[in-house]
């Protein structure tokens, strides 16, 4: 046995205890979800049994099924309510049904009428105003998912560079986007990363990826002259959150700038920073910016932003039809009720208000989980970013997404994910991850805490189940 940090004996999780544990812990989910069972066993007509194959993530082998949700509550088919500390994967970090963005969206739907139709309304004009005002580029155009605005904003890239590459970084992930599936090969050549599915062409062929906070490799790949954008999240925050080391994203800024490359960061997650994101918190330059997710209180929305720069090379190419042949597509975007609903979450839920008390929350999130990690001994670590916090099962914090990857471990995210939600409690099914919304309460955080040290003492065979089946009404 060896040392960790705080001079502890480093605690080993016995395998066949987890696996014990993650037995009893299934067995208590099925038991307590009989009609989100049953749905789900009758749900033929789907594809993968789920409305969205990535629901399968969840833990416990059927997800489960909504009733009604409201701020940071969620009600499950079988009468049980949740704290949810998973929030949509963002998507909700609004929370649920936020009261003004469903009054505006109601009176749009209702009484004005238009849900759409191709024509723009002012509030467009007022929420792209608002995007300067908090990440500030100056040009704005809408879409429904951030995917898609990557989609489109790395055609932009391209036309405005003349360059084909797009670099990312190992085990990103900017939604469906067929150029971030990749993973450096052992020659550092771009590669899919396992469970790609169908990429059009190899990856090298569009695609060069190097690791997170590693920049002589950035300015290695960037060296070769054929990449139109670094496309990259200002922390990783789909493989855990992996934070900047201090002065790698200026690095990153510098090798973009001299090697002609532009920088896109995306801040669909990492808006969790504060009212304009890692952007305004870190006083980042991006060329492209890129959101989504969050923006419309949970109506489908995204937002990609230019500088002016980024505009002027891009209406140097006439050839480029950017209203019809190739431009930019989806005849929903920017649609009425999206734009409607942006407008109202941005002025009155995310405000900076809201944030500042989603960041203390996030803080002592942080603070419980890292306290009762440290006395457990376990070699466990928590990030924060702004509002968000997630623990991994690797200490130190990984600083890459390869290391990362590596400390993934799917039976412990089972247990702990099962866990919490046999006692009233949702952490997000694709890591461990915990964002706090407006509604989120400093209790509802000791709640967590208190049971994520009942399942670390369990693990490590000191505790006992403590009271299941509670509801967190
Ligand atoms: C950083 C980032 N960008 C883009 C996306 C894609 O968002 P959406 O699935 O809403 O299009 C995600 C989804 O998790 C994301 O984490």
């Amino acid at each position: 046995m060896s040392s960790s940090a705080t001079d502890r004996p480093i605690a080993l999780v016995d395998r066949a205890r987890l696996a014990r544990l993650v037995v009893a812990e299934r067995e208590l989910y099925a038991e307590r979800h009989p009609r989100s069972a049953a749905a789900h066993a009758s749900a033929r007509h789907l594809l993968g049994g789920v409305p969205m194959t990535w629901m399968n993530k969840w833990s416990g082998g059927f997800p489960l099924y909504l009733d009604r949700a409201q701020g940071n509550r969620i009600t499950d088919l079988d009468g049980h309510t949740y704290i949810d500390f998973a929030l949509g994967d963002t998507g909700a970090m609004a929370g649920h049904s936020p009261a003004a963005t469903v009054e505006a969206v109601t009176r749009r739907l209702t009484e004005l009428g238009g849900i759409t139709t191709m024509l723009p309304t002012e509030d467009a004009e007022w929420v792209a105003a608002e995007l300067t005002r908090r990440f500030g580029l100056p040009l704005w155009s809408f879409t429904l998912s951030a995917t898609d605005a990557n989609r489109w904003a790395i055609r932009l890239a391209r036309l405005a560079t003349g360059r084909s590459k797009i670099l990312v970084f190992a085990y990103c992930y900017h939604g469906s986007v067929d150029e971030i599936f990749a993973v450096p090969g052992p020659d550092g050549v771009a590669v899919a990363r396992p469970g790609n599915v169908a990429p059009p062409v190899p990856l090298d062929r569009t695609t060069r990826v190097v690791e997170f906070n590693d920049g002589a490799a950035l300015e290695r790949e960037l060296a070769h002259g054929d990449v139109a954008a670094v496309l990259m999240e200002p922390a990783l925050t789909n493989i855990g959150i992996v934070l900047p080391e201090p002065g790698f994203l200026d690095q990153v800024r510098a090798a973009c700038d001299r090697a002609g490359t532009l920088l896109m960061i995306d801040e669909t997650h990492t808006f969790s920073a504060g009212p304009g994101g890692a952007t305004a918190a870190w006083g980042l330059r991006p060329d492209i910016f890129v959101i989504g997710k969050s923006l419309g209180g949970g109506i489908a929305s995204g937002a990609y932003g230019l500088t002016d720069g980024v505009a002027e090379r891009i209406a140097a190419h006439p050839e480029a039809d950017l209203v019809d042949v190739g431009g930019v597509g989806g005849t929903l975007a920017g649609n009425v009720l999206s734009i409607t609903a942006m407008r109202a979450t941005l002025e009155h839920v995310l405000t900076d208000a809201a944030f500042e008390h989603m960041i203390a929350l996030a803080t002592a999130f942080t603070a419980g989980v890292r306290a009762r990690v440290e006395s457990s001994g376990l070699p466990w670590s928590i990030a924060q970013l702004g509002a968000r916090a997630e623990y991994r099962f690797a200490s130190p914090a990984p600083r890459s997404g390869t290391a990362s990857a590596q400390a993934a471990d799917d039976l412990l995210d089972e247990y702990l994910h099962l866990f919490m939600i046999n006692r009233g409690v949702l952490i997000t099914p694709f890591h461990n991850m915990a964002l706090m919304c407006g509604q989120t309460t400093a209790a509802d955080v000791d709640v967590h805490t208190d049971l994520f040290g009942q399942a670390v003492a369990l693990l490590l065979g000191a505790g006992t189940a403590g009271e299941s089946g509670m509801d967190q009404g």
